[in-house]
């Protein structure tokens, strides 16, 4: 069991969301640089940051390593951190991260029927609460790819205000994913960004009060890092994002965690491409590495100034 005093579950940090009226970012890391600049990023904005890993950033750093990334993040944090699991598709990927020593999962059964979507959410709380690690779950469905739990974009629904009230009651979740109109990824509105449903999440919040809300695909997909990875040979081709005016909306109407994935990638890769068009000669990996990871921790110090700003 991986024990690091510093990560705390996410039923920790809602309280000072919701007493402040912001939301807390949860970003999405693939490596040692995603997590060193998310880390920094939340020490210079002294603001509590959720570290989260699909299963395929799983896959892909193998826990060993992502156990001892978090451990060496977690000695220089001065804020709490939460390590969580994105879009666990089953029990199974949920009961390991937690065996693992993680402080929140996610399972995502919102793509099966809303009666099995709560037996599946329930026995993850059920195994969650022996070890004090908080739950999230979703309810409705995100256009997109949600990790490995595929969606077809023309069978994206919103989530039911009633029934979120009623599922938060039979599973005993932490916190609840909601279905507003946003989706994950870089192209987000098919000719521009998308409106996010502020009346059905205003909905929402008159049947389940203060419980923490979660947006997930909420990346600003911000025009100028867009054309920072184009003009250095990317085709970013009608990236759209979520815009600030809305996430504010979203979370003056009772958001408390926002997920962020694609603003890392973009900042990071267009970090990548310009030091490599302006350093011809540079073989030297830490160097544009280096480049990427002031990058991506600027994204989301940007991304927290908003989250903050909220209220
Ligand atoms: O919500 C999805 C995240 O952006 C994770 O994406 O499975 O490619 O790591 P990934
Ligand atoms: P974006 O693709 O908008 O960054 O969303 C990330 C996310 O929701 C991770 O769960
Ligand atoms: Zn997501």
């Amino acid at each position: 069991m991986f024990a690091c005093e510093k990560l705390v579950p996410a039923s920790e940090v809602f309280p000072f969301a919701t007493s402040r009226g912001i939301a807390v970012g949860a970003f999405n890391f693939s490596n040692m640089e995603t997590v060193q600049a998310i880390v920094a990023a939340a020490n210079g904005m002294d603001m509590p940051v959720i570290l989260q890993a699909s299963s395929s950033a799983i896959k892909y750093m193998g826990f060993a390593y992502l156990k001892a990334i978090v451990s060496a993040a977690a000695a220089e944090a001065t804020v709490p951190l939460v390590l969580h699991l994105d879009h666990g598709k089953d029990f199974a990927i949920c009961k390991e991260c937690i065996d693992e020593g993680f402080s929140s999962v996610m399972i995502d059964a919102s793509s099966l029927e809303y009666d099995e979507n709560v037996a599946k959410t329930r026995e993850v709380v059920e195994y969650a609460k022996r070890f004090g690690v908080s739950v999230e779950a979703e309810l409705g469905t995100l256009a997109g790819v949600e990790d490995e739990v595929k969606v077809a974009e023309g069978a994206a629904f919103y989530t039911d205000p009633a029934q979120a009230a009623d599922f938060i009651e039979h599973t005993g979740i932490t916190s609840l994913a909601i279905a507003i109109g946003t989706s994950h990824g870089a192209n987000k509105g098919r000719t521009g960004n998308p409106k996010l449903s502020i009346e059905t999440l205003k909905e929402i919040k008159k049947h389940v009060g203060d419980f923490p809300l979660v947006l997930h695909g909420a990346s600003s997909v911000y025009p100028d890092e867009v054309s920072t990875c184009n003009a250095h040979g990317a085709e970013l081709n009608g990236a759209f994002g979520i815009t600030d005016a809305d996430i504010i909306a979203a979370i003056q109407n009772g958001v408390r965690k926002v997920n962020v994935d694609t603003d890392i990638r973009i900042a990071f890769l267009g970090a990548i491409r310009k030091h490599l068009d302006e350093n011809k000669t540079n073989i030297d990996m830490r160097k544009y590495l280096t480049a990427a990871r002031t990058a991506a921790q600027n994204v989301v110090m940007r991304r927290m100034k908003t989250f903050v700003n909220a209220h």
